[in-house]
């Protein structure tokens, strides 16, 4: 694209993220189990600087309806939320929960589930009973690893995540940097008892065996909940469940 101001042809105008950001986001009813959940968000999205949080995913479509029918694994914890996008899964667990902190790498994303939280609360209808936050947290930042261990310091009860390897995860270092994180939350919890529950969605066989064997290179042992294998939009999703390996094995 040619420059202003007089510049000669060669010239390169960059665009910046606001030129590729659509905040066009409609009001969207979800229904899982007895639970109806009203929010903000996009029907397609941009994977131009990762943008995909704009919009609800399968892998979140799975996992709610995975927690909505074992409501009882919600019960009264603690539970964080990697790369939430707009919130749906947090959301729905603060349904049932203490404490829902939802996390996510991107500024506009965070924007987003911002106004969903507040949506939610304010909603006459919601049965709005946990505390309900948002964090800034990309995977591998110990900077912001460390924020969320030091305001959360008794960790948490479950860790969870839905599709969090689309985007930039295609390659190992960036599943690696999700592994080494999650490894730090499960660790916070002094117990032993805090695990990570990924709502997988298959898109290549490359990516499914990575991130068995990146979890196990991290220290975890990785489970597929029986029963959970189904059909989501037209692709196979599976629920995991992603512990530390116990120190003697
Ligand atoms: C495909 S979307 C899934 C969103 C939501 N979990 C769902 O299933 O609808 C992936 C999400 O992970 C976030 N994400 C991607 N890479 C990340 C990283 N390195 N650190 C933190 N969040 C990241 C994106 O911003 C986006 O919100």
């Amino acid at each position: 694209m040619e420059g202003g101001g007089g510049g000669g042809e060669d010239d390169i105008v960059c665009l910046d993220e606001s030129f590729f950001i659509d905040d066009n986001y409609q009001l969207t009813t979800f229904i899982f189990g007895s639970q109806v959940i009203e929010l903000l968000c996009l029907h397609s999205a941009s994977t131009d600087f990762d943008l995909t949080g704009q919009l609800v995913w399968p892998g979140a479509m799975l996992l709610n309806d995975y927690l909505s029918n074992n409501a009882v694994l919600l019960q009264g914890c603690t539970v964080l939320e990697l790369g939430s996008g707009v919130g749906i899964t947090g959301i729905l667990c603060s349904r049932f929960c203490s404490k829902v902190v939802l996390t996510d790498h991107n500024d506009e994303v965070l924007k987003i589930v911002k106004k969903n939280i507040d949506l939610h609360a304010s909603s006459e209808k919601s049965n709005f009973c946990s505390e309900l936050v948002a964090e800034k947290l990309e995977w591998g930042n110990s900077d912001q690893i460390c924020h969320i261990l030091q305001t959360y310091t008794n960790g948490f009860d479950l860790i969870l995540g839905a599709d969090i390897y689309i985007h930039n995860c295609f390659q190992q270092s960036s599943i690696c940097l999700l592994f080494n994180t999650v490894e730090k939350l499960l660790q916070a919890r002094r117990n032993g008892q805090c695990k990570f529950i990924l709502a997988y969605v298959s898109r290549t066989k490359t990516m499914d065996s990575l991130v068995i064997s990146e979890a196990a290179r991290c220290g975890m042992q990785i489970n597929e909940v029986v029963g959970t294998r189904s059909v989501v939009g037209n692709l196979e999703g599976v629920i995991f469940e992603v512990t530390l390996k116990k120190q003697h094995e």
